[in-house]
């Protein structure tokens, strides 16, 4: 089960920051449209989760957990523009290039972003821990992560692609962001000993969410997923699912399911948030 009061404490904190935001205008009105358009948070509740398997008070990272999700929600943004995937769906309602303009669109992603940054400096963290978050968020979401799984992503479109690289597009591109949140955790709660157990537990969970992802665009349908069905199959796309078929896709991703509760297990945390979470992802549909 997903913690929807977690969920909604997320999504207050978020809009708390973003009313700091002087200039109201068309690129604020874009940004908050995309933030409120009811994404699953599953990025800053495995933040959450595991500061509450760690007993550390979630209120030192919330702020960090709010600016993940802004940076997550600026890839989506730019993810669906036409020089991109080219979607006019995302989370059941129309994508901000189509809401808005592109232009806007672009605004509104860079916005994000460049808050985001403004957002996770908490002063209930240490000048240290701030400075170490800083360096993850760049390292994960940037040319080093996410932004590099998106360059492979595009550059691939139209080719026959074997399993390692897909899992190489993978692993950067949704790998890197969900990775972040738990290294992110770890830094607050001065647990850096965990971080390469948990870089493990974040590729594999990023695999795993990925390949559910392609899964839903061969079968899925615009009511049950929020976006388009086919997209990567209009781009061109090769995935996990459409390599291996559908029936072997499910099945990878349920063994690396496993996986991921053994590690997670292994951590001998306090308690079961972050398990439970990873369970609810396990049997998302959308
Ligand atoms: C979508 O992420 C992009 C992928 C990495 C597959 P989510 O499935 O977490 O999207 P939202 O935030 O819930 O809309
Ligand atoms: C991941 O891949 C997107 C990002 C890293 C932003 P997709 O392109 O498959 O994500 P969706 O299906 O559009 O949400
Ligand atoms: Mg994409
Ligand atoms: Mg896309
Ligand atoms: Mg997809």
């Amino acid at each position: 089960m997903i913690d929807v009061q977690l969920q909604k404490l997320i999504t207050d904190n978020i809009n708390d920051n973003l009313a700091n935001i002087d200039a109201k205008d068309d690129v604020y009105q874009a940004l908050s449209y995309a933030i409120n358009n009811g994404g699953k948070r599953i990025r800053p509740l495995l933040l959450l989760s595991l500061l509450n398997d760690l007993h550390i008070d979630i209120n030192k990272g919330l702020n960090v957990a709010c600016a993940i999700e802004m940076i997550h929600t600026y890839s989506l943004i730019h993810d669906d523009l036409p020089a991109m995937d080219d979607d006019d769906y995302r989370r059941g309602k129309l994508t901000v290039h189509k809401k808005f303009n592109e232009a806007i669109a672009i605004l509104a992603g860079d916005a994000l972003l460049t808050e985001a940054f403004k957002v996770s400096i908490d002063p209930l963290l240490t000048d240290k821990q701030n400075i170490k978050i800083i360096k993850e968020l760049t390292h994960l979401s940037g040319i080093n992560g996410m932004i590099y799984g998106q360059e492979l992503d595009l550059r691939y479109e139209g080719q026959d692609l074997n399993e390692e690289q897909i899992i190489d597009i993978h692993n950067y591109k949704t790998g890197k962001m969900i990775s972040l949140p738990l290294i992110c955790a770890a830094i607050i709660a001065d647990r850096e000993e965990l971080i390469p157990n948990l870089r493990d537990v974040g590729s594999k969970l990023g695999l795993a969410f990925q390949i559910q992802d392609d899964v839903f665009d061969i079968s899925g349908s615009l009511i049950q997923t929020g976006k388009t069905q086919g997209s990567d199959l209009k781009n061109n796309k090769m995935t996990y699912a459409i390599l291996k078929g559908e029936e072997e896709a499910i099945k990878t991703y349920q063994e690396l399911f496993n996986d991921i509760m053994m590690k997670i297990k292994s951590l001998n945390l306090k308690d079961n948030h972050l398990l439970s979470l990873v369970d609810f992802i396990s049997n998302r549909t959308f």
